[in-house]
């Protein structure tokens, strides 16, 4: 018998061990976060070009963005002033210490970062609790707590061996993203091959073993570092994780906890627009496909009219360059993904880029987050 006890990160006790993923852009904002935490779970806000909804997004969204970040985690801790919120940051965007440093200032509890290994994620920690120093801002009691996310055994080692060479620290959990995942995926596209999760019949191709596999490596890792220094670091998984079923199995495994994004999506409390939601209850498995980001990672959406016309070759005038991401170069990309993931945010669907996980088929009908947190505990 499995037992579903809370997720303790040190000196954080999340009552459910169930944290739901980030989402960009503006999928997981403060209601969601905020539901999410006040269920008991952790509640993780989307960094993501989180200002797209400021009047002077298009012409300074670093401020625009900043701004965001503050009022959303107000906002996410007035629906759930004791509950447990983070922030989920992508390492490939630009001014990823900016939003690191914005995060922790606005009191958040956790950074979660992938999309890119988070090599200099606890520098920019320390230099915001020096800058809030400097501020005489208020510092808080419980410091944050950082989680890189890793796909394979062998990232997993690195970025501990590189915290560890760098920092003398260790992470303060670690989240596994498997091949099941939705958004950008830590994967090529022939080791999605390998998993046979590049199909459009996923999950039924899906070599489940093979990843448990990883993911057991991948908790031996992160054990040689819980023990040189002597502290503990819980292993989240996610990928896939639809129901108690799933939970279960992920815990059998040796995960003390689970990240979960696509179920959340059609949660009335989601921040999506209801047609992006709507989207995901009519998709079926085959609608659901992999897709090369500008980002240069393979991502997975689902194929709706604005993919179709990519995949035709089509592209979109791209008007104007936020210059948002590390490596995206306006020449080459087939489109902008800010603009078509602000498209989606929007509940333009026909125009954007969805981003779903390879479960969002199973969406039949809207739950509340209070509902879908019961399911996945079992109760
Ligand atoms: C719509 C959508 C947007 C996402 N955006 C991000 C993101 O901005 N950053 C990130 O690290 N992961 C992102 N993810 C990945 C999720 O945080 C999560 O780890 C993953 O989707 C879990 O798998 P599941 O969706 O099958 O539960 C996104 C996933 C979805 C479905």
């Amino acid at each position: 018998m499995i037992e579903m006890k809370p997720l303790v990160i040190g000196d954080l006790t999340v009552e459910k061990p169930i944290i739901q993923g980030g989402m960009g852009v503006g999928i997981s904002l403060h209601r969601l976060a905020g539901a999410v935490a006040k269920a008991g779970g952790m509640g993780i806000i989307s960094s993501a070009q989180i200002g797209f909804q400021e009047p002077d997004f298009t012409t300074n969204f670093v401020e625009a963005n900043v701004r965001a970040i503050h009022r959303e985690m107000k906002l996410a801790r007035e629906i759930a002033p004791e509950g447990a919120i983070g922030f989920n940051i992508m390492v490939a965007t630009k001014h990823y210490d900016v939003w690191v440093k914005e995060a922790i200032k606005a009191g958040t509890d956790c950074i979660i970062s992938g999309a890119g290994l988070p090599v200099s994620l606890p520098e920019y920690a320390s230099q915001a609790y020096k800058e809030m120093e400097q501020d005489k801002m208020p510092i808080p009691a419980r410091r944050v707590k950082l989680a890189p996310i890793v796909s394979t055994a062998k990232s997993a080692s690195v970025i501990c061996r590189m915290w560890d060479r760098k920092y003398h620290m260790a992470p303060d959990f670690v989240v596994v993203e498997g091949p099941l995942a939705g958004g950008h995926l830590g994967f090529s596209l022939e080791q999605l091959t390998e998993y046979g999760a590049d199909t459009d019949n996923v999950p039924a191709t899906y070599h489940q073993d093979a990843y448990d596999r990883e993911v057991r490596e991948i908790i031996q890792v992160v054990k040689k570092y819980e023990e040189k220094f002597e502290k503990h670091i819980p292993v989240v998984t996610a990928g896939g994780i639809y129901t108690h079923e799933d939970v279960l199995h992920q815990f059998a495994l040796g995960a003390e906890g689970v990240q979960v994004a696509t179920r959340f999506v059609t949660t009335w409390e989601c921040d999506a627009a209801q047609a992006y939601k709507d989207a995901y209850i009519k998709a079926k498995k085959e609608d659901i496909v992999i897709t090369k980001s500008p980002v240069g990672m393979p991502g997975r959406a689902i194929l709706n009219p604005f993919l179709r016309r990519i995949k035709e070759g089509d592209r979109p005038q791209i008007k104007s360059c936020f210059q948002c991401l590390e490596h995206c170069d306006i020449r080459t990309i087939p489109y902008c993904i800010t603009m078509a993931l602000v498209y989606a945010a929007r509940g333009e669907t026909d125009n954007a880029l969805l981003f779903c996980g390879s479960n969002a088929y199973r969406a039949e009908k809207m739950e509340s987050v209070e509902e879908v947190m019961r399911d996945l505990m079992g109760q």
